[in-house]
């Protein structure tokens, strides 16, 4: 087994390469574009909390959307249910991830919390004196490192670039759905989408929610189960954005992307992967991330309604 892991890790990143050539780095947030869009990593870590990792596996990137699961999990734990789902539904949108044009034209709250009006949404709902701390703390927990921390020259160039968050925030409040001053909660989403990770990190969150939220080597319950499974749920239908049916159908394993690159994959089995590459399609998912988890959910056996008479295309 481990050589296999060992083996389809290395095999994978060598395949994601092929890929490259079709992404490009995020540019609409100046502080991303600087990233190396050759850069391709990958780690996983196995229920028995063994690690296995290829290429720039430890290289640091900022987590962006991926920090809208975190923020769900902050406001379900510290608001409850009822309170978040009065706010932000749980529908796939099949549109962009900044999309602004279902608030106007559907229903005035966002469609569900994997898009960046939902995610707007649910970090309101962190009820906190100080939700930026909040986050920080569940993040730390959930990665196993109390090191990460925000990069704050990525923090500063979204907010300055943030204007289409902006427009949400404000169309958001002047419908009542965000409790406060839009600024100040614009101010920690950007703030949370800039914490700083490495694949390491991410797969450690990735093994905890593949294991119903306890740690299996000591049996500590990290997340309450019925959070993981609205967050592995949402992370199936809405976590790869208007790509997400395409990625169901391909790699079949709950996953969330962000714009920094990285891509975090709930397998089966209590496996945790995280993926790394910040040149991206045209969705805005990691191009080389998304074939790399692709590779591996064959290889590995990986998805979640494989069966046995499957012959994959
Ligand atoms: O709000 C934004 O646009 C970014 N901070 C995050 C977007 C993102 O990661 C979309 N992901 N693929």
């Amino acid at each position: 087994m481990k050589q296999l892991l060992e083996s389809s890790l290395k095999s994978a990143v060598l395949y994601g390469q092929h890929y490259l050539a079709n992404g490009k780095v995020a540019s609409y947030i100046p502080e991303l574009a600087k990233a190396d869009p050759h850069q391709l990593g990958l780690c996983l870590i196995t229920k028995e909390k063994e690690i296995y990792h290829a290429g720039d596996w430890l290289v640091p990137f900022t987590m962006q959307s991926i920090s809208k699961t975190f923020s769900l999990i902050a406001a379900l734990q510290t608001s409850g249910y009822q309170k978040v789902f009065s706010k932000v539904g749980m529908e796939p949108t099949g549109d962009g991830f900044d999309s602004i044009v279902q608030l106007e034209t559907k229903q005035l709250i966002p469609f569900n919390p994997m898009i960046n009006a939902g995610a707007i949404v649910t970090v309101s709902c962190i009820d906190s004196k100080d939700p930026v701390k909040e986050f920080l703390d569940l993040v730390h927990k959930l990665c196993a490192n109390n090191e990460i921390k925000i990069n704050e020259a990525t923090y500063l160039s979204e907010k300055k670039a943030g204007m289409r968050n902006r427009s949400i925030a404000y169309l958001l409040e002047s419908d009542h759905i965000l409790e406060g001053d839009p600024e100040i909660i614009l101010d920690h989403y950007f703030k949370m989408c800039s914490v700083s990770v490495t694949t390491k990190d991410l797969a450690h969150y990735a093994w905890v929610l593949a294991n119903d939220g306890l740690d299996p080597t000591t049996g500590e319950r990290l997340i309450e189960g019925w959070i993981v499974r609205i967050v592995k749920t949402l992370m199936m239908t809405c976590g790869m954005y208007d790509e997400s049916g395409e990625f169901a159908v391909k790699a079949g394993i709950p996953s969330k992307s962000g714009v920094g690159g990285g891509i975090v994959s709930v397998a089966p089995n209590g496996i945790g992967i995280a993926a790394f590459g910040p040149a991206l399609n045209k969705k805005g998912n990691s191009v080389g991330g998304t074939h790399m988890i692709e590779y591996l959910s064959k290889e590995l056996n990986l998805h979640y309604f494989a069966n046995q008479s499957d012959i994959t295309a």
